[in-house]
């Protein structure tokens, strides 16, 4: 813990798994829209790895979206965006456009209409053959 910038001990111990992963999936440039980003860690991790790509971070729950603001203000990036309230489940999501959405250990903790409105807001907003990528599941 450090102010607000909350610390996942999987999260340190999976980013470079998962980014080696993701990385050759992403685009070079565009918007990479994160659902669940829970402290921000990945989202902070993976902008400083790729600065072609824009990162926007969502959670639904404040406390997380405080840690992930402490965490971009720590990381003094200029390719992540400011974290925004998402409910995966909601019919409405506050991003229209992205180039990819990643998800990461949201599926298998959360209730069943989380998962199906991920994939429903995803396929929105995500162009053809634009990459939903999951972990955790
Ligand atoms: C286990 S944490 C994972 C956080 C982060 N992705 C990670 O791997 O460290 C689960 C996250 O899912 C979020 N979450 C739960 N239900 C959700 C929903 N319906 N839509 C979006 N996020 C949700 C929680 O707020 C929490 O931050």
């Amino acid at each position: 813990m450090s102010g607000e910038r909350r610390c996942a001990p999987a999260t340190e111990r999976n980013r470079e798994p998962i980014y080696a992963v993701l990385a050759p999936v992403l685009p070079y440039r565009g918007l990479v829209l994160e659902i669940a980003s829970g402290t921000g860690e990945h989202a902070v991790h993976f902008a400083a790895e790729l600065p072609g790509l824009t990162f926007q971070p969502t959670d639904p729950d404040e406390r997380s979206r405080a840690s992930i603001a402490a965490w971009i203000g720590h990381s003094g990036l200029k390719n992540i965006l400011a974290p925004l309230e998402l409910d995966a489940a909601s019919p409405i999501w506050p991003v229209k456009s992205a180039d990819a959405v990643i998800c990461i250990n949201m599926v298998h903790i959360s209730p069943w209409g989380s998962s199906l409105g991920l994939m429903r807001g995803a396929a929105a907003i995500l162009q053809k053959g634009a990459p939903l990528f999951l972990y955790g599941p």
